[in-house]
């Protein structure tokens, strides 16, 4: 059975006691979690460590890093690799966020290959995609996130490809407020599961959890998540607030 998720993406903010904080806050919350549900927190580099620890083994809670290079080792300066991801027992890793992709010029062929390199370090990737507003606008987005799976994943054989969990994030609802509705998630959701389907079949394509973001909060979280294939989020703001990102994990009941 595909997992239900709710990962938080932190992304550069909150200062290293703001942060456990937070995390002590939502771990003190009276929250269970069935077998088959997850909480990532996506936390900076220098956190990694430490929040791990502080989550202490905590069944179904880990920390993910939010990017990796797309190169074993070497002459990088300021870049952090796989292998030293996955050395400090790390289990997650977000590749390809529409701000990486954006800010930093990442590829589809890149992010296809920090998706090998992650799972050549039993590491999940949560590999992300989403179309930007003017592709909405024309009504094109369908074929668009198809050409991101084709190439950053769609290399993978079926084992592997049972290994990533996918972030469906439209670039248009990311810190904007504006979410997409429920309906429009399902519906793109559905979508890549049909292509997810067309390549490795509808077994496989029912294994893979597929995660919304944008805009995901407390008050939405539960309409978004109860979609038939809306398997949790990818959630950044409302993840720095305590009770917010706990109403998001009680919604993935
Ligand atoms: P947001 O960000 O929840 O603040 O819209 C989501 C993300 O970028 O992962």
């Amino acid at each position: 059975m595909r997992k239900k998720i709710a990962a938080a993406n932190w992304k550069m903010n909150k200062t290293f006691q703001e942060g456990t904080n937070l995390i002590n806050e939502i771990l003190g919350a009276d929250i269970h979690l069935d077998n088959n549900q997850q909480v990532v927190f996506s936390v900076p580099f220098p956190y990694l460590m430490p929040i791990q620890e502080q989550i202490g083994g905590r069944s179904n809670f880990f920390v993910a890093a939010q990017n990796c290079h797309h190169k074993t080792s070497g002459a990088f300066t300021g870049e952090t690799s796989v292998d030293m991801i996955a050395s400090m027992g790390v289990q997650f890793c977000v590749v390809g966020h529409s701000e990486r992709r954006e800010y930093f010029a990442e590829s589809n062929a890149t992010i296809a290959e920090k998706v090998n390199l992650c799972l050549s370090k039993n590491i999940t990737p949560i590999f992300c995609c989403g179309e930007p507003l003017a592709i909405r606008e024309d009504e094109i987005q369908n074929d668009f996130v198809a050409v991101q799976l084709d190439e950053s994943l769609f290399h993978l054989d079926q084992d592997a490809i049972q290994k990533v969990v996918i972030a469906y994030e439209p670039i248009w609802a990311i810190g904007t407020g504006k979410t997409a509705s429920a309906d429009q998630a399902q519906e793109m959701h559905a979508h890549l599961r049909s292509v997810l389907a067309s390549k490795y079949g509808k077994d496989i394509a029912n294994n893979i959890s597929i995660l919304y973001g944008g805009s995901v909060k407390g008050s939405n979280a539960n309409e978004l998540f109860s979609q038939p294939d809306v398997d949790g989020g990818l959630v950044g703001g409302a993840s720095l607030v305590a009770s917010e990102f706990i109403q998001i994990i009680t919604a993935l009941k």
